[in-house]
């Protein structure tokens, strides 16, 4: 089934430089490029955008992290593109994530780990409505 995924490089990605290596990998694994823009830390985007998790112990770390610097947004599309997107990504705890995965790679720990990807197509739909306009999601 071909599905969507919201996917972030975070403001760790872009600092080290790996954009164009994360992009690289999703392009090689056959991904489609649906949207893509950089968004300038945003206080409250980024409190709704993480909202499930307000009230957890690394929710205002979380936050923090997510204000050092700008993230690049995508939407990518494939067959099963929200499983793959999490295996291509490892383990949220950049440390834990299996070997050859993004994180991996490229992460720190548990909070600066390089990337987020939809957990589901539920939260994929969400995400995707929080950070990009109509026009700029709407299928071709
Ligand atoms: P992400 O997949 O974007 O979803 C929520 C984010 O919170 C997660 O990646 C990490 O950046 C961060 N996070 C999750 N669990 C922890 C934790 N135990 N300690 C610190 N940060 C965490």
């Amino acid at each position: 089934m071909i599905e969507r995924t919201c996917f972030l490089i975070k403001p760790d990605g872009l600092a080290a430089k790996v954009v164009g290596k994360v992009l690289d990998r999703f392009e090689r694994e056959g991904f489609n490029l649906v949207a893509m823009k950089l968004l300038p830390p945003d206080r409250a985007r980024i409190e709704a955008f993480y909202a499930v998790h307000k009230g957890k112990p690394f929710y205002e770390g979380l936050l923090n992290f997510m204000l050092e610097g700008p993230s690049l947004a995508i939407i990518w599309e494939a067959e099963d593109a929200i499983t793959r997107t999490r295996g291509i990504i490892g383990a949220t705890n950049s440390t834990e994530a299996a070997p050859g995965t993004l994180r991996r790679l490229y992460g720190t720990d548990n909070r600066r780990n390089l990337v987020h990807a939809s957990d589901s197509r539920e939260s994929a739909e969400h995400e995707i409505e929080l950070l990009f306009d109509l026009a700029e999601s709407r299928r071709k």
